[in-house]
């Protein structure tokens, strides 16, 4: 694989050695410590990020790499007016693999046309973000110890939310899987995405603007904030941010075993009070990005 830019460019098979990989590295990390010496990772983020970018650095870094790159475009000759295809061919020079975020939808992929270097989308405007979606198949993976036969709630932005886009299409693979659609009217599944991968595929979905009615059913909870930078006008934004508020009085007819995920950054869509509940597992969450991340630079860079 040369590029990850959709999770559609990795197979069923192909994911599965990713959480194996990654479940060994978790489980003795030493022996990966020197899997990447002399091998730079290029962080490009034009896009502000937290765990993404760390998290891959964090990667680079405990496989005994380094990394250059960039946090913002303010902080890049894109200031200046360079295109992402001459950045992307100057930053292939310097580097191994190269970890891009950008508003744009679909520059990932431009990138990867003129790259010299693996590119690997780290989230494309409200697109695809392949690698949380990786970190999400591990995080159930290892709290459900199975990723078919379960019913996910997806609740909150589901129209810009690029990570529900990434995380449907991927489940959308397994078996038995349900989907309850929990967001208000303006910020519904996109139609290419129920037309094209739910109807599609014969996957079972309801949609509800409700997050109590189907509480009871759901064996994942995925909350996910209002996307405030993909607002045209912030009337909207205001009116719809605080739509959902999980708490304690809102899990009560949930399941024992529910995991509530988020692949965060949160705002208020998760009253800290949730925080403690064993079901909560967002913070592991971003902690399985980390190792996912490190099975996925040795897969791209070709390393056993
Ligand atoms: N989940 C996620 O993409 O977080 P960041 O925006 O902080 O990278």
């Amino acid at each position: 694989m040369k590029n990850l830019i959709d999770i559609k460019d990795l197979s069923i098979n192909e994911i599965e050695e990713l959480i194996k990989v990654a479940k060994d590295i978790m489980q003795a990390p030493e022996k990966y410590y020197d899997k990447c010496k002399h091998k730079k990772l290029a962080t490009l983020f034009f896009e502000p990020s937290t765990r993404t970018r760390l998290s891959f650095e964090a990667a680079m870094i405990e496989l005994g790499g380094n990394v250059i790159g960039f946090s913002s475009a303010d902080s890049s000759s894109t200031s200046k007016g360079e295109s992402v295809a001459d950045t992307i061919r100057v930053v292939g020079c310097y580097s191994d693999i190269i970890a891009m975020r950008h508003p744009k939808e679909g520059a990932p992929l431009v990138a990867a046309f003129k790259s010299t270097a693996p590119i690997i989308n780290a989230g494309d405007g409200g697109h695809n973000h392949p690698t949380q979606t990786l970190t999400d198949l591990l995080t159930i993976s290892c709290e459900k110890n199975r990723l078919d036969n379960l019913t996910i709630g997806l609740c909150g932005d589901l129209k810009f939310g690029r990570t529900v886009h990434s995380l449907i299409t991927a489940m959308s693979r397994y078996k038995n899987i349900k989907f309850v659609l929990i967001s208000p009217e303006e910020l519904k599944i996109p139609e290419y995405i129920k037309q094209e991968i739910l109807e599609k595929n014969n996957i079972e979905y309801v949609e509800t603007e409700d997050i109590e009615e189907y509480m009871s059913e759901l064996d994942i909870l995925y909350m996910t904030r209002v996307q405030k930078e993909r607002f045209f006008n912030e009337e909207d934004y205001i009116r719809l941010k605080d739509y959902y508020i999980l708490n304690e009085a809102k899990l009560e007819n949930a399941k024992k075993d529910l995991s509530i995920m988020h692949p965060l950054p949160r705002v208020n869509e998760i009253a800290t009070e949730v925080d403690d509940d064993p079901r909560a597992c967002y913070f592991r969450q971003a902690l399985y990005g980390k190792y996912i991340r490190m099975a996925l630079i040795l897969k791209m860079l070709e390393i056993d």
